[in-house]
């Protein structure tokens, strides 16, 4: 089920999302968070930093695990997943550094770290807050169009359309990563709470597809219809299709 919130701009986008995440950890500050990278979710860590340095949020007791991370890039490079982490959001606040968690892109068999992550992920018990962003594609985490949906954390072959769009953060398309560890459908879904984010006239075709099409596996992000609490935030332009 969904509760669509329509911002009028970016401000309110960021102020909105940091605002959930904010509330969450006011009334339970150990909760367990799932996020994401990208373009989309960069604001809502700037705001969080600024809630954090206004001592209005803290992370101390709280855990993280994350959506998904680029299989060969070593945790330093400068896309990968885990530095944009510590960079746009860890070092800034209170947050026991052991308490978050990336899968690990390099250890070599990517297979077994995914094993390892989802293991994790079981032991972590539910997610509170599940922050997810939107492919163009219809994907969540790195879950793409598929004919098939894995439930647990796997590797998965990106999308062309995928390695197109974060081609804009490599020096060339070459650069971009082909696999990746991505948490699967069942673990997003089995959050308590779902926060997608989209923004741009770019995302509004794949927002209405996902949030009022049909529920297939060619579209993932549409199968979060099936989840009973789920609150969508969107621009105007990115809901401009709703
Ligand atoms: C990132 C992730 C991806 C992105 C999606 C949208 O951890 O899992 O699903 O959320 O590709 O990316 P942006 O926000 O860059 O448009």
């Amino acid at each position: 089920m969904f509760n669509i919130i329509k911002v009028n701009n970016e401000q309110q986008f960021n102020e909105t999302g940091a605002g959930i995440i904010a509330s969450l950890l006011q009334t339970n500050p150990r909760a367990t968070l799932g996020l994401a990278t990208g373009g989309t979710p960069v604001g809502v860590y700037k705001h969080l930093i600024e809630l954090y340095k206004q001592g209005l949020v803290s992370f101390k007791d709280a855990r993280s695990y994350n959506l998904d991370e680029y299989i060969g890039l070593p945790e330093d490079h400068s896309e990968s997943y885990r530095r944009f982490m510590n960079e746009k959001l860890f070092n800034h606040v209170d947050i026991d550094p052991s308490n978050t968690h990336v899968p690990s892109g390099v250890s070599g068999d990517g297979h077994k770290a995914a094993a390892e992550y989802n293991l994790l992920l079981e032991k972590a018990g539910q997610i509170d807050l599940q922050l997810l962003g939107l492919g163009h594609n219809g994907h969540i985490g790195f879950n793409e169009p598929a004919e098939h949906l894995t439930a647990a954390t796997h590797v998965v072959e990106l999308d062309e359309v995928t390695r197109k769009a974060n081609a804009r953060y490599f020096n060339s398309i070459d650069e971009v990563p082909t696999h990746a560890i991505t948490m699967g459908i069942g673990s997003i879904l089995k959050a308590k709470q779902i926060l997608l984010m989209a923004k741009g006239a770019d995302k509004a075709e794949i927002v209405a597809k996902a949030l009022k099409g049909p529920i297939t596996t060619q579209c993932p992000a549409s199968l979060l219809q099936l989840h009973p609490n789920v609150v969508v935030i969107v621009d105007q332009e990115a809901g401009g299709l709703l």
